[in-house]
């Protein structure tokens, strides 16, 4: 047994000289000092030999196996050494390589229009104001000149909550409510708003409408406003939206909350009013609904309407972005595909 651990050991010696990488070695050390490894079992089977040689062979075992730690130990340590050197040299980089962009993300195009509309807006004196998206069915509707039965609560499909009286709003308009509450300090100051934000309305989901879009409410509240305020104000930003030479059109309609109430349209821009798909051969595009605030609503808000008045709008930025950019299908965004993002 002796003569077998002698040779063993010289046997492992001669392999671990040739070893060249980390793999190889790693069998060695298995092959020769592992668990299994036969300098291992050879050292465990020292209970076979007669008693009198039991401890001279143990200790012989014993430096046989720290010789060939140590020399595992310094093997390794080249061999590393020498991976290290070969992938230096392989794996040569070139520094002078141009860098690859990082992605960066964009703006998406609704809040690109909202940008827009906060630009044009505001350098006609109108500051944002920020009103809530879950609103109680009296702002909503009531304090909107539309009592609970009206049937103009048909005109919007609300979502309700498992609270009563308590909505996700289905326009921007009771915006108007809450800043003239807030910032009208009992109905004694005037007030040029826009509110922006997120509606809701249970409806069927269409290219056309959405279940959540953006509005951007105008309010304007003074000693001294009129028709003809609302409707230079409106023209004034369609020009600045759609280009200088855009021409605007008012058309009679109604809403429970303005009186009286009209909607906004701008000339196809995109045919010039000459009629086409997207005007659907009109030549207009309808982007606002409009009015002069109704007096019940300035009460509502604190005001006195023999003495004050206003006018209000809402618009779609959505709409607008969609005409703008040719979109033909709403869904496209809150679709968060990003092919349809990237284009913006
Ligand atoms: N709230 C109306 C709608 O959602 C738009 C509107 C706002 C009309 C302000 C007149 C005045 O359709």
């Amino acid at each position: 047994m002796q003569d077998r651990l002698e040779s063993t050991y010289q046997q492992a010696l001669a392999e671990l000289e040739t070893v060249r990488d980390s793999d190889v070695l790693r069998d060695w050390e298995l092959k020769y000092l592992g668990k299994k490894g036969a300098i291992t079992e050879l050292v465990r089977s020292v209970g076979q030999l007669p008693k009198e040689e039991r401890a001279a062979f143990g200790k012989h075992a014993n430096e046989v196996k720290e010789a060939l730690n140590a020399a595992f130990a310094a093997r390794e340590a080249l061999v590393r050494q020498q991976e290290l050197a070969r992938d230096l040299e392989e794996g040569e980089v070139d520094v002078t390589l141009p860098g690859r962009a990082p992605a960066t993300g964009g703006l998406h195009p609704s809040t690109q229009t909202l940008r827009e509309f906060y630009d044009i807006w505001g350098d006609m004196g109108f500051q944002v104001y920020r009103s809530r998206e879950v609103e109680d069915d009296d702002t909503n509707f009531t304090l909107l000149n539309i009592p609970p039965h009206h049937p103009a609560r048909d005109m919007q499909d609300t979502f309700y909550t498992t609270t009563p009286n308590i909505i996700l709003r289905t326009h921007t308009s009771p915006g108007q409510i809450r800043a003239m509450r807030d910032l009208g300090e009992r109905g004694t100051q005037p007030i040029r708003v826009i509110l922006p934000g997120m509606c809701y309305r249970y409806e069927q989901i269409t290219t056309r409408s959405e279940i959540q879009f953006h509005q951007v409410e105008g309010l304007a509240i003074g000693r001294n406003i009129h028709m003809t305020d609302l409707k230079g104000t409106i023209t004034a930003f369609a020009q600045r939206m759609f280009g200088e030479n855009a021409r605007v059109r008012f058309r009679a309609s109604y809403f429970p909350f303005t009186e009286p109430s009209m909607e906004v349209d701008v000339e196809c821009f995109l045919c010039a009013g000459q009629g086409c798909r997207v005007c659907k051969y009109s030549g207009w595009l309808e982007i606002a609904g409009s009015g002069m605030v109704h007096p019940t609503v300035l009460r509502s808000g604190g005001y006195d309407p023999s003495e004050w008045s206003g006018f209000a709008f809402g618009m779609g930025p959505e709409r607008v972005t969609m005409l703008k950019h040719g979109i033909t299908d709403i869904r496209y965004f809150w679709g968060n595909d990003l092919r349809f993002l990237e284009q913006f």
